[in-house]
């Protein structure tokens, strides 16, 4: 079975390889890796594929940063000949970048089978372009492989086929557990001046978080009032950074009570959320990583896409006000750290799990199926 998996930005390639690595065990699969590009620096990118040891890309489309429309137009234009090359039975994508919903598209209308890796999770916001992403990409979907239940009862009212829906657990967890040896020996908190158990690690990158200059210079009030309770890290994000650089100068004095470092890899940055006494983010997959690692997590924005992190996890959603802000983390760091326990079948093996059903399934289409 000849199968194409395509990734494209940062937070595609920690989901994408434990499911290359399990498709490679089995000589019936033939898997293809495509990487668009959509992101391209060393440290969003090549960084990421050495530290999970994905193998570099057979085919990389290289299409780099732009608009919406243009980054998924590019997407698919590229990828539309690779596919009539490769004649895949199975288009793989994850997550809900451009490169997701881009990939899905244009493999559905030549006909080929797609699965959806992250299925049915819905923030309810169509103001976010990953919302739109999630819904589009799953409406064409033959296989919807979900991380937890709120993921099914989303794609059930949607009026989406029983058949089509797998609850496999997460995949982000399988990275995160076969890496632990690796990410366990890291010497990121040493190296960055900071002591385990005593520290915040921050990360911010959603445009209705970092475009809007009045809720950035909010937010980085917030850092800063925290910042003088415990020693803050920030690795910034490109945009963040970009967005950041073009704050007056009284915004960014404040700022400079939280240290700002440039983007980590996958291994120093797990390293670094595991021996934090707190994470304040707006990032999707950090709210899963802290539930996983037991980490306190304020998320900051005004909802979440990923429930269980709340109901099972370690994860509070406290909005984008500073006082607010404030006024939690301060209730973090004067409460014991949480016990939590993990949301069902985020054990490590759900790209078992996707795989498996794949080989089952042979990959096919769900013809007519809504
Ligand atoms: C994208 C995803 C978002 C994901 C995030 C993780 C979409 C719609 N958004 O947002 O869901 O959470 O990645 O990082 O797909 N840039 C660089 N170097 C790079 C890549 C980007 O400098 O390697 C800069 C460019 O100036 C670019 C900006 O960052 O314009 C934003 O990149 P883009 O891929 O458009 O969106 P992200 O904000 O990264």
């Amino acid at each position: 079975m000849r199968i194409v998996n395509v990734v494209g930005a940062r937070p595609n390639f920690m989901k994408m390889a434990p499911l290359l690595r399990e498709m490679r065990r089995h000589p019936g699969l033939a898997p293809t890796l495509v990487h668009t590009g959509q992101h391209y620096d060393d440290a969003m990118a090549g960084q990421f594929f050495r530290d999970l040891q994905l193998p570099a890309p057979d085919i990389a489309l290289e299409v780099g940063s732009g608009s919406h429309a243009y980054q998924t137009a590019e997407v698919m234009k590229r990828l539309e000949g690779v596919l009539k090359d490769i004649q895949p039975h199975l288009v793989v994508v994850v997550g809900d970048v451009n490169s997701t919903l881009a990939a899905a598209v244009t493999a559905v209308k030549m006909e080929i089978a797609v699965a959806h890796v992250e299925a049915g999770l819905r923030s309810f916001d169509r103001a976010m372009p990953e919302e739109i992403n999630r819904l589009l990409t799953d409406a064409v979907s033959d296989y919807l492989f979900v991380t937890e239940e709120s993921g099914c009862e989303n794609l059930l009212r949607e009026g989406v086929d029983r058949g089509k829906i797998h609850l496999v657990g997460n995949v982000m967890i399988d990275s995160l557990e076969q890496s632990r040896p690796v990410w366990e020996r890291s010497d990121v908190i040493a190296r960055l001046g900071l002591s385990r158990g005593n520290y915040g690690v921050v990360t911010l990158h959603r445009p209705s978080n970092v475009d809007d200059p009045a809720t950035l210079r909010g937010l980085v009030k917030a850092l800063g009032e925290i910042g003088r309770r415990i020693p803050l890290v920030f690795p910034v994000h490109p945009r963040t950074r970009s967005r950041l650089e073009a704050m007056e100068a009284e915004a960014q004095s404040v700022a400079s009570d939280a240290r700002y470092v440039p983007p980590l890899g996958y291994l120093d940055f797990l390293a670094l959320v595991s021996g934090s006494r707190l994470v304040l983010t707006d990032s999707g997959g950090l709210q899963e990583e802290t539930t996983a690692l037991g980490v306190p997590c304020l998320t900051l924005r005004e909802q979440t896409e990923r429930p269980i992190t709340v109901t099972h996890g370690t994860n509070r959603i406290v909005g984008t006000s500073p006082d607010r802000i404030v006024a939690e983390a301060t209730r973090v760091l004067n409460e014991a750290q949480p016990m939590v326990s993990r949301p069902p079948l985020w054990d490590g093996h759900a790209a078992e799990r996707i795989v498996a059903t794949i080989r089952e399934t042979g990959g096919r289409r769900v013809a007519a199926a809504r």
